[in-house]
């Protein structure tokens, strides 16, 4: 009789407690709608859609309530809690309610779009034994590096973008950020390598982008509306 393994247990964390400055509307940037649909409902259903069993929102302080009204046909699989200052702040907020995870995966709400075949990949890669896991994008623009006023040309090759989700072992994520101290950082992977886990690339895709500025909100709403 052959022994079947156990499925690991994935949850995800959706940071959607950032205000938005860059996109200046009245509302947090992750209760926006695209062609009808809030961002960090999306990004709820991506996650689950690609394989997480269920999610944890971090949400603006004052808006935890409205937060949990958008999950909609969601709602029994997600736990909406109050972020933090800064998305690492969200991020270990939200930790404290992944007991169980044996992956854990970390999705920006500003990533909306993000198809679930790239959660199901990043997923994969550390379920086949990688801590920690990124999805990557080639650089297309030529790269340069400031000096003091002038600039000098950098091999965009050795270069990559970085989307989410990111993935991790459950106990990896924990320890990162248990030891990352007053320290800022701009992403949980970038936090594990500070405590010498190796980071590897899985291929990302161009819907993974983030909503950041206005442009970007225009962009989505296109792509969206062309889905339905
Ligand atoms: N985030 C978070 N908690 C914070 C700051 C950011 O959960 N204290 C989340 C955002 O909601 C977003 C993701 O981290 O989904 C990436 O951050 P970013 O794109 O910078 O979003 P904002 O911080 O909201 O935007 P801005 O920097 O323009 O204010
Ligand atoms: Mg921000």
């Amino acid at each position: 009789v052959s022994h079947q393994a156990a499925k690991p247990a994935v949850v995800a964390i959706v940071v959607a407690a950032g205000s938005g400055v860059r996109l200046g509307r009245e509302v947090p940037k992750a209760a926006i709608e695209i062609a009808g649909v809030p961002m960090v409902t999306r990004a709820v259903q991506a996650m689950l859609a690609g394989g997480a069993s269920r999610v944890v929102v971090a949400a603006p302080e004052a808006w935890t309530e409205k937060f949990a009204h958008l999950m909609g046909p969601y709602a029994d699989r997600v736990q909406v809690i109050a972020g933090g200052l800064l998305r690492q702040d969200s991020v270990r907020l939200a930790l404290d309610y992944t007991t169980g995870a044996d992956i854990i995966l970390v999705h920006d709400a500003a990533r909306p779009l993000v198809p679930p075949f790239v959660v199901d990949r990043v997923i994969e890669a550390v379920r086949d034994g990688s801590p920690a896991v990124i999805p990557v994008l080639p650089q297309v623009d030529s790269l340069r590096r400031i000096r003091r006023n002038w600039t000098v040309a950098v091999d965009r090759s050795t270069f990559l973008r970085v989307q989410t989700p990111q993935g991790f072992e459950a106990e990896v994520l924990r320890r990162a950020h248990a030891t990352s101290g007053d320290k800022e950082y701009t992403d949980d992977a970038t936090m594990c390598e500070a405590i010498d886990v190796p980071v590897t690339t899985v291929p990302g895709d161009g819907l993974g982008f983030k909503i950041t500025e206005p442009m970007d909100l225009v962009l989505a709403e296109v792509i969206a509306r062309g889905e339905s």
